[in-house]
């Protein structure tokens, strides 16, 4: 297969967690004889310092005229506390994100085995867990008139939703859980908010047309809760924009790491892929960033097309980097040091020798090096 991909690293930690990520899907391309094209462009606070805009026209044009865009992270210390700044690395994803009309963000929640006890939470309670969030991403206060006022002391955001903008996600919640659990839990304040009393009206009537999906709701509080308290009931998540992304973060504690969850942002016609952690300026440049959720979104963009021996060739890979401990710092209490670039090497060489990865801690071949 041929395939144009933009890649976006962004800001903080970005580039060198997507490096990791292309020199994965290199690794797929040559074991599978795909043509795989790369082409970088400019967003955030990179952007903004060459250009003074977070998504400039040019990386607009380049993301249409590809078939996917992998994007690594956005944000500086810089914007994020300075409240008065006009221009904002952020808007420039908020508005990639609008423009392509990706509306349906999937962020893939698993227990892996092998990191049941780096979660603060109770091995017992995580163990099985497999959750899909389906997090509506073009809606809702994220793009509802913003107001300030002349005196600067009154500040509104707009949660808006339309049956159509509900709906269109539902429907693929609904087939997602179809091939999984066949559970959907819709997620909203109900109980207060009238777009969320909108969202139940909407999803259930469209439930009746999935009589083998069972559909539960939950207040967004009480979800937060049982998340927590017992992850394992839950199947496929829906839920509008803001809740999707707090719950998402929430839900990362269960795999040990925020930096092993994946995304994929799809709409009718583009498909974008990115981790769902920010940009952790602290790590930058230090190789310590965990590359995973970067190389997993490489998986989702992978079975987006229909590769789907590839994209499990990749999860392979990373469950067996897990196992052998080839984790970066945030996974790893051990004193061996493993940087963001030994974990991309090292399921790099896996993918293209698969046999040979019943390798102990002392002869791990990581690209040309070996660790200790
Ligand atoms: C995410 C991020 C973004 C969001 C930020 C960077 C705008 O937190 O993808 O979860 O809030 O959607
Ligand atoms: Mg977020």
């Amino acid at each position: 297969m041929k395939l144009n991909i933009t890649v976006l690293p962004g800001d903080g930690i970005g580039p060198e967690v997507t490096e990791q990520a292309i020199k994965v899907l290199e690794a797929i391309a040559a074991e599978f004889d795909h043509k795989l094209r790369f082409n970088y462009g400019l967003m955030g606070a990179e952007a903004i310092d060459a250009t003074g805009v977070p998504l400039p026209k040019e990386t607009l044009s380049l993301c249409k005229s590809s078939d996917a865009i992998l994007f690594g992270a956005i944000g500086t210390p810089k914007y994020d506390n300075d409240p008065s700044a006009k221009v904002r690395p952020e808007q420039g994803l908020l508005e990639l994100r609008k423009s392509l009309g990706l509306f349906a963000n999937i962020r893939p929640v698993v227990a892996y085995e092998y990191l049941l006890d780096k979660s603060p939470l109770k091995r017992d309670n995580i163990q099985g867990t497999d959750i899909s969030i389906y997090r509506e991403l073009t809606g809702g206060i994220y793009f509802g008139e913003k107001k300030l006022s002349e005196d600067g002391n009154t500040a509104s955001d707009l949660c808006e939703y339309s049956r159509k903008e509900i709906e269109r996600i539902a429907h693929l919640a609904f087939k997602a859980a179809q091939t999984r659990k066949k559970k959907v839990t819709l997620v909203d304040k109900a109980n207060v908010l009238e777009s969320s009393r909108l969202w139940r009206k909407v999803v259930t009537e469209l439930g009746e047309k999935y009589e083998d999906v069972a559909l539960e709701f939950l207040f967004v509080d009480n979800a937060a809760m049982q998340l927590i308290l017992n992850p394992k009931q839950f199947d496929v998540i829906l839920t509008e924009n803001m809740f999707g992304d707090i719950i998402s973060d929430e839900a990362s504690v269960i795999g040990g790491s925020i930096g092993l969850l994946a995304s994929a942002s799809i709409g009718n016609k583009y498909a974008l892929f990115e981790p769902i952690h920010g940009s952790y300026p602290q790590a930058k440049n230090k190789n310590i960033a965990n590359p995973i959720a970067s190389i997993l979104s490489a998986a989702m963009l992978l079975d987006h097309f229909g590769l789907t021996t590839e994209a499990n060739l990749i999860r392979k890979a990373v469950e067996k980097s897990l196992e052998l401990g080839i984790t970066t710092p945030d996974l790893n209490s051990s004193n061996i040091e493993v940087t963001t670039s030994n974990v991309g090497d090292f399921i790099e060489d896996f993918i293209a020798n698969p046999e040979d990865s019943n390798m102990n801690f002392n002869n791990i071949h990581m690209g040309q090096s070996t660790i200790i």
